[in-house]
């Protein structure tokens, strides 16, 4: 659907063109002056110097041609030659109806879908999911649905830290604990327990406890670096643990990806790349790409213009280990060889991105991918405390993420109650809903490149730019349409009329935009572009409910306009909450 921003642009464009100007000229922007005027075009001032004439003269010729138009109410030109417009309310109207009949409210469906694989996530199992990889998750949960959303072939794959030096910790842990068990021994033939020697709460007290003594005790370090290298070539018992973790820490963490409503269509690990390695490294061997230096294997990296050092990208340690680099170059491989993606794109912490950029040179100089294969990296800020730190609990740790989502939830849960609109036993599950929008929103309205801090009393408050006050506004809005229907009434009847009142017409102006946001927001993979744009939707709609008699007013029709108002308003809200990641409650 044409965007109304375009049928501006075309209407100017063919008023230039009537003028003996380059129709070009006629691109129609958002207002400088949102006091002055809605929309502006500044083509008489870029024609000025080809036609050799003042910009006054050109705006002025212009806006003549445009005085009787169905799409503008008022066209000016002013000094020094600025065309000033004001949409007209019945075209406006028009518009909104189309774009209430149309199923992506007026988002276009992607002429070309692309097929994108979204690595996000990316916890590492056996370590508790902490706050560090709650960012990953929510920023590309959103992008993943977003993309969706305009027709794109999204592939959310979780890429689990699986096979990295934390399992050889757990391993020598566990052997140091219980030496007797028959993983250890490798003369054992027999088939190993079908349960594991753990559960998932020794698990995680295991891994910090293996990791603490690794850093104080070099001989400890040196056994789980070398459980972590058998591991990797495939030690039958070893192999037999690993199964074990994965599967108790697996479906631990499906818990807590299902209560932050994300959602993988891959559950892919770092060790599914393992069976790549061998050839490609043999081949960046054969194609003469990677030599060895210091007995380690790497590949040249750097290239002509660098601003900065980039070292070279190392493929094999010297004892012949594997690298997390070299485990994303091989998931490279295994993607183009399942999916033959336009895109991969990677939503990890910004602190990885000479990680990112190394693999990305690497894959491309060795032709892992095609050069139409394009390899992204959206490298998000930390989340800090209110003391500007690293987020951490109360006690100084690491910050488990179920505790962070509980606080959250408690917190909403006493405001709800205070508020006291909801019967009690539905509170619980209404500060639930409220809850995740206000973790999501509170991270995704910030550019996903900065630092924030994660603030709960900001971010559970019902004002401001939260997800509570998001929510808020869209209950409000149900409990009008639910109060007309109990009027026996339809509320999809009637047509859409023209504003009569700034307030209406600043709503309606803010709805039509939603396809271009949407967009927008993906292309530049910007979820606070849609934060943004729910924020003004939802102002513009307080100010107009505040102004607006609605239940009240007696004209029929105009009273069925107000409430057709209503349900696009609700629907535009509601979509794009979606597109964030979360959703609205009955009530509150
Ligand atoms: N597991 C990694 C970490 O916790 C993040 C993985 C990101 N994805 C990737 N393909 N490297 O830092």
């Amino acid at each position: 659907m044409k965007k109304l921003i375009e049928l501006m642009t075309e209407e100017v464009s063919s008023a230039f063109e009537k003028a003996g100007y380059a129709p070009e000229l006629g691109r129609v922007n958002g207002s400088n002056r949102p006091d002055l005027c809605e929309y502006q075009c500044n083509g008489a001032m870029a024609g000025a110097k080809q036609y050799k004439k003042a910009p006054f003269m050109i705006s002025d010729q212009v806006a003549e041609l445009l005085k009787d138009s169905p799409v503008f109410e008022s066209v000016q030109s002013v000094k020094p030659g600025f065309i000033n417009l004001n949409v007209d309310p019945a075209f406006l109207a028009s518009y909104l109806e189309k774009m209430s009949g149309d199923e992506k409210l007026g988002a276009d469906t992607a002429e070309k879908p692309r097929t994108i694989i979204i690595d996000y996530g990316g916890p590492n199992v056996a370590k508790p999911l902490h706050v560090g990889h709650l960012r990953s998750a929510i920023i590309g949960e959103s992008i993943k649905r977003t993309g969706r959303f305009l027709g794109h072939k999204m592939i959310g794959d979780v890429h689990l830290g699986d096979w990295g030096l934390q399992m050889g910790l757990i391993i020598t842990e566990l052997r140091h604990r219980n030496p007797s068990l028959p993983y250890f021994d490798e003369n054992y033939t027999g088939e190993y327990p079908k349960e594991p020697p753990f559960t998932i709460s020794e698990l995680e007290e295991i891994y910090p406890a293996a990791s603490a003594r690794s850093k104080e005790d070099e001989a400890y370090r040196s056994e789980a670096l070398e459980a972590t290298g058998e591991l990797q070539h495939g030690r039958r018992g070893y192999m037999a643990l690993w199964n074990h973790i994965m599967n108790v820490s697996v479906t631990d963490l499906k818990k807590n990806y299902e209560k932050l409503d994300v959602e993988f269509d891959l559950w892919k690990k770092e060790s599914d790349a393992q069976p790549y390695i061998p050839d490609m490294v043999e081949e960046m061997k054969a194609k003469g790409f990677a030599y060895e230096d210091q007995g380690a294997l790497v590949v040249d990296v750097k290239e002509e213009g660098d601003t900065k050092e980039i070292p070279p990208c190392m493929l094999l340690k010297s004892d012949g280990a594997s690298l997390y680099t070299t485990t994303d170059l091989a998931t490279i491989v295994e993607r183009m060889k399942l999916f033959d993606p336009d895109e991969m794109l990677y939503v990890v912490d910004k602190r990885q991105e000479l990680h990112f950029d190394q693999v990305f040179r690497c894959a491309r100089k060795t032709g892992l991918v095609k050069d139409t294969t394009k390899l992204s990296f959206l490298g998000f800020g930390t989340m800090n405390g209110k003391d500007g730190k690293p987020f951490k609990t109360r006690e100084g740790g690491v910050m488990r993420l179920e505790n962070l989502i509980a606080d959250i939830d408690a917190e909403m849960y006493k405001k709800i109650v205070e508020n006291r609109s909801v019967r009690d036993t539905d509170a619980k599950d209404t500060a639930e809903v409220v809850g995740l929008a206000a973790i999501k929103y509170g991270d995704l309205s910030n550019q996903a490149t900065k630092d924030y801090v994660f603030d709960v009393d900001r971010f559970t408050s019902f004002e401001g730019n939260t997800g509570p006050y998001i929510l808020y506004t869209i209950v409000r809005i149900k409990s009008i349409l639910s109060r007309y229907k109990e009027e026996g009434k339809d509320p999809c009847e009637g047509k859409l009329l023209p504003a009569q009142n700034k307030t209406e017409k600043d709503l309606m102006l803010q709805l039509s935009g939603f396809g271009a946001m949407a967009e927008n927001a993906f292309a530049e993979t910007a979820p606070h572009k849609i934060c943004a744009y729910i924020y003004d939707v939802s102002n513009a709609f307080n100010s107009f409910y505040h102004e607006t008699k609605i239940l009240g007013e007696e004209d029929p029709a105009r009273k069925q306009s107000l409430i057709r108002l209503l349900v696009l308003t609700k629907d535009v809200l509601e979509t794009a909450i979606s597109l964030l990641g979360f959703s609205a409650p009955e009530r509150m």
